[in-house]
């Protein structure tokens, strides 16, 4: 793999060899790097997770994490995208992983040498988070052939419900949506349902946050009505599958996409995804180095 950019890239052969990798460095299946590797984590939107998720993953493979601070850079000056990540290159990177909230920026990076991963790009895809859901998912149960997964929310501005909607599909799941008209996305393939009735028929329940940072002058609904009719309530848990498990990439709007008791419930995975996500970066590293450690 030579850069990461989105889940149209990648075969089911592909995804299965990352999560089988990750699972392996999980159960503690791995080397740090002898040589030395520099990468720099470029992040032009703010992030809890995904950042530090792949600064341990980087430390844990002795890797040098060259500190970036967009908020400190000469991105202030008006220095682009690629003049950014063309000087991490020339400094001596081995390689970027870059969000940004240009959806596809990748596009403007061509003339670059070493790989790219994608830490979210605008609207358009989370590749790494579709690959720690996939591996969330499959730990639990084991395939993603006939299970039955609803994302449910904001579905039109969620690079992570079009990531995950990519790959699922191709590994043999079902993938339903539930959520307000307003929010739906036409050009993502799937059917709408209602959400009381995907709450008791899936075997995930995938909850996507409102991100009223992309809504711009659009009107939110109250964090009550939201709750009511698409959030995760106490009831619509007492009616979820037997088995069935509660995800969300966070970061959650408490009492809004899900009643803030049931974020560490028995059925919820959702610290789990994040404890994965450094396995999966590390997988994911170690393949676009080209290293088997
Ligand atoms: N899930 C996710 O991308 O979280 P952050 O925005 O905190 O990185």
């Amino acid at each position: 793999m030579d850069n990461l950019l989105s889940m149209t890239q990648l075969q089911t052969d592909d995804i299965m060899r990352l999560i089988k990798r990750a699972q392996a460095i999980k159960a503690g299946k791995f080397e740090p790097f002898k040589e030395k590797k520099y990468i720099s984590n470029l992040f032009f939107e703010p992030s809890t997770r995904t950042k530090a998720s792949f600064e341990m993953a980087e430390s844990r493979l002795g890797i040098h994490s060259i500190p970036f601070n967009a908020d400190h850079s000469s991105v202030l000056k008006g220095e682009s995208l690629y003049d950014t990540c063309r000087t991490m290159e020339a400094i001596g990177c081995d390689a970027l992983v870059v969000r940004h909230a240009m959806t596809a920026y990748y596009d403007d990076l061509d003339g670059l040498s070493i790989p790219v991963i994608n830490g979210g790009d605008g609207s358009g895809s989370h590749p790494t988070q579709s690959l720690l859901d996939l591996m969330t998912i499959y730990d639990r149960f084991g395939t993603f052939e006939g299970l039955k997964v609803v994302m449910a929310g904001d579905i039109s501005h969620s690079r992570v419900a079009r990531s995950n909607q990519q790959a699922l599909k191709k590994l043999g799941a079902t993938v339903v949506f539930s959520g307000p008209e307003a929010w739906r996305d036409k050009e993502m393939d799937g059917e709408y349902v209602d959400f009381d009735d995907a709450v008791e028929s899936c075997d995930v329940i995938m909850l996507l946050r409102v991100q009223h940072e992309r809504h711009g002058d659009q009107a939110d609904f109250t964090k009550r009505s939201y709750h009511n009719q698409y959030g995760l309530t106490l009831k619509r848990y007492q009616r979820m599958k037997q088995g069935a498990i509660i995800m969300h990439p966070a970061p959650v709007n408490r009492g809004v996409e899900i009643d803030g008791r049931l974020i560490e419930s028995p059925r919820s995975v959702i610290f789990e995804q994040m404890n994965n996500g450094v396995f999966m970066r590390m997988s994911v590293i170690q393949d676009i180095l080209r290293s088997e450690g």
